[in-house]
């Protein structure tokens, strides 16, 4: 008999947190959320969600509220410091006792490492970590490993390469980390001021064959997955740094001639110029059915966490 996986009022901060079991089996609750998201649902009818956004996005935030109404919930929330009390002086420790007056489940996206962690040892209420710093964005990958589930009908046995900034690129590693848990090959790729944080590496070196690299042509004839992200400008300490990364990778059809057939490119998005639009209307791009998936995952995780799917 399998282990009883509990997820009724667990915080999401880090991957970390989850056993390879527990992941299959929100992948696997996002999958029977596709009708879900078809037709709609009253499942979570009475329930609200707080989206507190300290930082810019677009994907994240959306796909969480669009979730939530899809279950028949609702939401409330903000999308920039600026208009919420911190603004005068208030702290992210009083800002999370306050809301979870309100709602049932915040959504937090802030910049600085930790502060999910930190908001979610003074709520009483779950707290979904939608980006935290340069550090994690649990719920991100997530979307990622279903879309390569649904693309690629699998994940053991797969080639997987990451390009860009792979340092303050919070989605490759929380990825980083998830895909470890499987049977995959990783190649990492980036300049070499923008590579992997040593200890992502040390754990996931302990489990995976992992092969660093700044030559992009070299590997792409061997992978069967290019997750591309875009270099963090806005995390440089010193611009002057920025400048001489910036524009490092750029995938477009000349790159891609060697690739595999059946290559597919996922990105977490917002890109800028890292992968050149002629590469949109071909088989290899699955980054704008990757957004969609955020929708499904989203809805798993906030039914599991709210205890609808009993
Ligand atoms: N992928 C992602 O986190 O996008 P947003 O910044 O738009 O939320």
């Amino acid at each position: 008999m399998g282990v009883k996986l509990e997820f009724e009022g667990r915080d999401i901060i880090s991957i970390k947190d989850f056993s390879r079991e527990e992941i299959d089996y929100i992948l696997k609750v996002a999958k029977g959320m596709e009708s879900v998201a078809a037709k709609g649902s009253d499942m979570l009818k009475g329930k609200i969600l707080a989206t507190l956004f300290f930082e810019p996005s677009t994907r994240t935030r959306l796909s969480f509220e669009a979730a939530m109404h899809k279950l028949g919930g609702s939401t409330i929330g903000f999308a920039e410091a600026e208009i919420a009390s911190v603004r005068k002086g208030e702290n992210l420790a009083d800002t999370v006792r306050t809301v979870e007056s309100y709602v049932d489940v915040i959504a937090l996206r802030h910049p600085l490492e930790g502060a999910a962690r930190l908001a979610a040892e003074f709520a009483k209420i779950p707290i979904l970590n939608g980006g935290s710093g340069a550090e994690e964005h649990p719920t991100q990958d997530l979307l990622d490993l279903y879309t390569i589930m649904k693309e690629r009908g699998k994940l053991n046995g797969l080639k997987i390469a990451f390009v860009g900034d792979l340092r303050y690129g919070r989605t490759v590693h929380s990825l980083a980390y998830a895909l470890s848990l499987y049977n995959i090959e990783l190649y990492l790729v980036s300049p070499e001021s923008l590579k992997m944080r040593r200890e992502v590496l040390q754990t996931i070196k302990e489990r995976i064959p992992v092969s660093e690299t700044t030559n992009l042509e070299k590997i792409i004839p061997l992978v069967d997955v290019l997750y591309v992200t875009r270099i963090q400008k806005e995390r440089f300490p010193d611009p002057a740094e920025y400048i001489k990364v910036k524009g490092s990778y750029k995938i477009d059809m000349k790159t891609l001639s060697n690739a595999k057939k059946d290559l597919i490119i996922l990105h977490p998005l917002p890109r800028v110029d890292e992968i050149a639009a002629e590469v949109d209307n071909t088989p290899y791009a699955r980054y704008f059915q990757q957004v969609w998936n955020g929708i499904v995952v989203r809805m798993a995780l906030l039914a599991l966490i709210l205890g609808a799917t009993k």
